[in-house]
């Protein structure tokens, strides 16, 4: 265990642990929109800055990436920290000028224009989709292609994947829904900011409904090694 100070609160730390996390298990309040729990942290919103003080020099980090010491001084809020966090608010919103996830956040922080060229996108580029997409589901349907003002979130060449199995764990997991899927009859949607896929879904042999992708059942069926029926009713019809 570490000893170290957030806000001038001393805390007791796992060793290996981030900053965030310590001030998650905390209650202490830092904005973030590109960490998770479940996935590796990427540090791409940069919103979570903090200033550490250690070994005598100040500093300001990336509280999702920067592993708590013995010793270490955090602040949390400041002037530099809001200063920044603003900027960084500003940019986010050049990029994503019509994101509501966004818009709120700017507002929390005390952002209500920008003075940066406004674009009109509605993903942030935080890559937790594919991470969740990699790390979680197991498939790596999505990812970021392009470098500089062409990067994207996309399937492979833009083409329909033949990996994804139509989970919806990308939109559930992102953080400003830019992307976002629908089940209309026996099909379901999935748009992401660049292409969309359609995903036939599987009917309960019971009621009748359709419930969840036929791709997905499978691939859960598969990895569970479960028994071909396994999946024929849906939750609610199952005994
Ligand atoms: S939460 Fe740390 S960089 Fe996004």
């Amino acid at each position: 265990m570490v000893t170290l100070k957030i806000d001038g609160r001393e805390v007791q730390a796992e060793e290996g642990k981030t900053i965030l996390e310590v001030a998650r298990e905390n209650n202490i309040y830092i904005p973030s929109l590109c960490y998770h729990e479940e996935v590796t942290p990427y540090g791409a919103c940069r919103l979570c800055l903090v200033e550490v003080t250690g070994n005598g020099r100040e500093r300001l980090v990336v509280s999702c990436l920067y592993e708590v010491a013995d010793g270490l001084k955090v602040k949390t809020n400041s002037e530099r920290i809001a200063a920044n966090r603003q900027m960084i608010m500003e940019l986010l919103l050049a990029r994503c000028p019509n994101n509501q996830a966004i818009q709120e956040l700017a507002r929390q922080l005390g952002v209500e224009k920008t003075s940066f060229k406004l674009d009109d996108n509605q993903c942030m580029l935080c890559a937790l989709c594919v991470r969740v997409c990699q790390e979680v589901v197991g498939v790596s349907a999505i990812s970021l292609v392009n470098r500089g003002v062409d990067r994207a979130l996309a399937t492979p060449f833009y083409e329909p994947s033949d990996v994804c199995i139509g989970c919806g764990s990308c939109a559930y997991v992102c953080p400003v829904d830019a992307i976002r899927f629908e089940d209309i009859g026996d099909t379901r949607y999935i748009y992401w900011p660049n292409n969309k896929m359609e995903f036939k879904l599987k009917k309960c042999k019971t009621c009748g409904n359709y419930w969840a992708p036929e791709k997905e059942l499978e691939y859960i069926r598969k990895q569970a090694n479960l028994p071909a029926d396994a999946f024929d009713n849906c939750p609610d019809c199952r005994e």
